[in-house]
């Protein structure tokens, strides 16, 4: 395996295609592509030259070694679970899973299988994340005592419609506090810790939210506090508040790091009180991290400041050296029950839950059936709705502006609320 490249298939041919794009970039070659819609799927196959599947099961069977998961937030588990028992590696793209019952079943499935699982989770790949690790492993701000992970991605209504294409698409019904692994994953690489329980609270869309002609069904964004595994807190925020932007701050024992909040976001501050100081340390610094070495080399190949092209190679690095990658199968359940866990808790005004952690088949027998969910293929007593307001009913304006976006019918699949 060694000398040859890893053959990768690609489910999901939007997302997908940027990391099938990184391919030949880290030792890759993509040789089959899978998506159900066939418009997208020979307008990919085409830039790449692979073949082309519009089923899964056939997709599957193509001589490959791993597949890379980028098809919709909340079916990533049953189709990693169908890839690792077809003897291929995983990437799994945000979520891990959509139910803890299904966070159990993924976790058995990699330890079955023997085979690769990353967590295609990118965002701590940015350079000044990277950075704050190396300062944090070499103990220039001692402990974490309290962080901070922000991901603020408003959207204008045309974005949002065009992102979620029709009445049903998970962007319109995924709880606030899902989308949580860009905000706590730079957390978790920076520090190694893992978070043990969790108390959060969602903040509804305005009622005017885009003149009333939004159809999604959950709420605006989240905040939400997380106890660590070494007694430290943290602070999650995300989604569609104004004021676009990343930021991540570690309170350590020693001092303080964070990405600016204004002017460069990519440079980093650091802050040590007067007593604190080591010779050869600074009150403050603030400058631009360059490292590692390739990063400059990665932002310019590749999106999300590069993290792309670190998720896509880390991978492949996997493969090759037949070693586990740091966001393992564990680390990429801890993010995603996170945000599952907080929706438990915002639905019940900020009550602690826990967050059990997957390694341990005694904690996983007791979660093996938890099928809480709140989309809509999977709505029957006792499943929450994806707002804490409950169920949201869309205007006939709504409807009626939506499917025009859309170019559908009330027939067409994904053309009824
Ligand atoms: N990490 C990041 O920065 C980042 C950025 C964008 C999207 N994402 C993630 O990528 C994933 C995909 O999001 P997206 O923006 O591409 O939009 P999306 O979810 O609308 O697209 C999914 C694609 O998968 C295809 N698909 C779905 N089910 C399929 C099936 N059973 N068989 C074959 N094809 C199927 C769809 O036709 C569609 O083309 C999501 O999990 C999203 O969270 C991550």
């Amino acid at each position: 395996m060694a000398s040859k490249k890893v053959r990768i298939g690609v489910l999901g041919a939007k997302r997908g295609m940027c990391f099938a794009g990184l391919a030949a970039d880290t030792g890759a070659e993509v040789v089959a592509l899978c998506d159900t819609n066939e418009q997208i799927l020979a307008n990919a196959a085409s830039q790449v030259g692979a073949k082309a599947y519009t089923d899964y099961d056939a997709f599957l069977e193509h001589d490959m070694d791993a597949v890379v998961l980028a098809n919709y937030f909340h079916q990533h588990a049953p189709f990693a679970i169908k890839a690792l028992e077809a003897g291929l590696h995983v990437m799994s793209e945000t979520s891990a899973c959509k139910t803890l019952g299904e966070g159990v079943a993924l976790a058995r499935a990699v330890e079955k299988s023997g085979k690769i699982y990353l967590f295609a989770e990118n965002y701590p790949y940015f350079v000044y994340n990277q950075e704050m690790r190396r300062l944090y492993q070499n103990g220039v701000v001692g402990e974490l005592q309290y962080g901070e992970g922000e991901y603020i991605h408003p959207v204008s209504l045309g974005d949002k419609l065009g992102l979620g294409p029709g009445f049903n698409h998970w962007r319109h019904h995924m709880p606030a506090t899902y989308y949580c692994t860009h905000a706590m994953g730079p957390l978790m690489y920076i520090t190694d810790l893992r978070p043990v329980s969790v108390n959060a609270l969602c903040i509804p869309r305005p009622k005017d939210e885009y003149d009333g002609l939004g159809v999604a069904r959950n709420d605006l964004a989240s905040v939400i506090l997380c106890r660590m595994n070494n007694g430290a807190v943290v602070r999650l925020a995300g989604l569609g508040l104004r004021g676009h932007g990343n930021w991540y701050r570690i309170h350590g024992t020693r001092g303080l790091m964070e990405n600016l909040r204004v002017g460069n976001q990519d440079m980093l501050r650091v802050r040590h009180e007067p007593w604190d100081l080591q010779p050869g340390e600074y009150s403050e610094q603030i400058y631009l991290p360059r490292w590692p070495a390739e990063s400059e080399e990665a932002a310019r190949r590749a999106s999300h400041g590069g993290g792309d092209y670190f998720v896509m190679k880390s991978f492949v690095d996997a493969i090759l050296t037949e070693t586990t990658p740091y966001f393992d199968v564990y680390k990429g359940l801890d993010m995603s029950i996170v945000g599952i866990q907080a929706y438990r808790s915002a639905l019940a005004n900020g009550a602690p839950v826990e967050l059990p952690d997957f390694r341990d088949e005694s904690v996983r027998v007791k979660y093996e059936n938890d099928d809480w969910s709140p989309y809509p293929e999977d709505r029957k007593p006792g499943q929450p709705w994806p707002s804490i307001l409950g169920e949201i009913k869309l205007s006939p304006e709504a409807v009626e502006h939506a499917r025009k976006f859309w170019g559908i019918g009330p027939n067409d699949p994904g053309g009824q609320p």
